[in-house]
C-alpha cells in the first residue's frame, strides 16, 4: 500500500521502519548499523561526507530537556546535507491542540524521519502507529535505542586484543532505567554477559528480565541480576547512570539513600574491576553521586567517546531509515522543472 508522505518521500508501507526499540531488529541488522556508522565516522574524519540526507528534514519533537541527543541530530542532519527542526511542546501543538495521530499525518507530508524524546512510550509507539515515515525513539520512559548504538559503536572501538562484543562482560551499576533495558537488550542479543548491580528495590520488572533471557537462549549471552557491588570483579566495562530522572524526583531521597554509598562507582570500584576495565556513562553525569569525577576523568573512562559516537550513531540513524525512500530524479525531469518554473518566473 503506498502511504502519501512527503514530497521528497514515496514510501510503500513495505518500506517503512521504524527504530523505537532494538528488540524489533536482528543481530545482523544492528551490525549493519554499526558498520554504517563506521564508514560514516571514518567520512566525517576525513571531511568526505556523502551527502547522504540531502534536502531531508528531520523533525525533532522533545518533551524532555536534551544536550546530547538534540546536538547530534541536529548536526548529523546538517553534516549530510539536510536539516533538523527543534520542536518543543511549547512550539507544537502536539497533545494539546492537535492528537498525536494528526501531528503523525501532518509531520509525515513534510518531513523524511521523526525523532521524538517523550515521556511515555505510548506517545513515540503512537507517533509511529499515524507517520508514513519512520519514527525513531529519542529516549522515552522505557527506552533508549540511539543511545545503545552509541554504546556499542563505542565498546566496539575499545574492545579488549582478541574479544569481540559477545566476548565482552557489562555490569551495569545503579537504576533500572531506560538506558539499562536498552543495555540489557541489546548487550544480551550479541551474546555478551550484562549483570545488572542494582538493590532489590530498584531492580528491573520480570518483562525485562524475560526478554532479556529469551536473547541469551539464542545468543548464548548471560544475565546475571545481583545486588552484590564485588559482581564487577573481571567486568571489561563498568556502566553508571543518573540514580533518579524526571519523573522520578518524589523518590529522589529514598533512591539517593538506597544507592550511596554502596552503588557509586568510585574509584575503589573500578579498582575492583580490574586495571582494564573501562567506564561509560551516557551523560550527563551527576559526579560525586552515581560516579566520581575522578573514575570520569580516569584513563580508563571512554565517556566523551561514548558522547561523540551519538553523532556517529545519529548519521548512521538518518541515512539507514531513509535511503530506501530517496526518489532520485533523472537529469531530463530536473531539467524539464527547472526550464518550466524559470519559464514561468521569467513571464511574471
Ligand atoms: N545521553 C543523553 O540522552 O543525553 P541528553 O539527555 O543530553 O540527550
Amino acid at each position: 500500500m503506498k502511504l502519501p508522505s512527503s514530497s521528497a518521500t514515496e514510501l510503500n508501507k513495505t518500506d517503512l521502519k521504524h527504530f523505537l526499540k532494538t528488540q524489533d531488529f536482528t543481530k545482523k541488522e544492528l551490525t549493519d548499523i554499526l558498520e554504517l556508522m563506521a564508514m560514516l565516522k571514518q567520512a566525517r574524519k576525513d571531511n568526505a561526507l556523502p551527502q547522504l540526507f540531502k534536502g531531508k528534514s528531520v523533525a525533532m519533537i522533545f518533551e524532555q530537556p536534551s544536550t546530547r541527543t538534540r546536538v547530534s541530530f541536529e548536526t548529523a542532519a546538517t553534516l549530510l546535507g539536510g536539516h533538523g527542526l527543534f520542536l518543543s511542546p511549547k512550539d507544537i501543538h502536539l497533545g494539546a491542540k492537535e492528537s498525536l495521530q494528526d501531528t503523525a499525518r501532518v509531520l509525515s507530508r513534510m518531513v523524511d524521519i521523526i525523532m521524538a524524546r517523550v515521556d511515555d512510550h505510548k506517545t513515540v509507539a503512537g507517533l509511529a502507529e499515524y507517520a508514513s515515515v519512520p519514527v525513531v525513539n529519542g529516549l522515552c520512559d522505557w527506552l533508549h535505542p540511539t543511545q545503545i548504538m552509541a554504546d556499542l559503536f563505542t565498546m566496539q572501538e575499545h574492545l579488549p586484543a582478541g574479544k569481540e562484543l559477545s566476548d565482552l562482560t557489562v555490569a551495569f551499576v545503579g537504576d533500572a532505567t531506560n538506558v539499562t533495558s536498552s543495555l540489557m537488550f541489546a548487550c544480551t542479543k550479541f551474546g555478551m554477559t550484562f549483570k545488572h548491580i542494582c538493590p532489590e528495590r530498584f531492580k528491573a520488572p520480570q518483562e525485562w528480565l524475560n526478554i532479556a533471557v529469551t536473547n541469551c537462549e539464542t545468543s548464548g549471552g548471560e544475565l546475571i541480576i545481583t545486588e552484590d557491588t564485588e559482581q564487577v570483579a573481571g567486568c571489561d566495562i563498568v556502566i553508571a547512570d543518573s540514580f533518579y530522572w524526571f519523573g522520578q524526583e518524589d523518590e529522589k531521597e529514598i533512591r539517593l539513600a538506597t544507592f550511596i554509598p554502596d552503588y557509586v562507582v568510585s574509584e575503589y570500584l573500578m579498582a575492583k574491576a580490574g586495571p582494564n576495565a573501562m567506564f561509560m556513562h551516557c551523560l550527563p553525569a551527576n559526579d560525586q553521586r552515581e560516579c566520581s569525577r575522578e573514575v570520569m576523568e580516569s584513563p580508563n573512562s571512554i565517556i566523551f567517546d561514548e558522547a561523540e559516537n551519538r553523532l556517529t550513531a545519529q548519521m548512521a540513524i538518518l541515512v539507514y531509515f531513509t535511503h530506501k525512500h530517496n526518489i532520485e530524479p533523472s537529469a531530463e525531469t530536473l531539467a524539464a522543472h527547472k526550464s518550466r518554473i524559470e519559464g514561468f518566473l521569467n513571464n511574471l
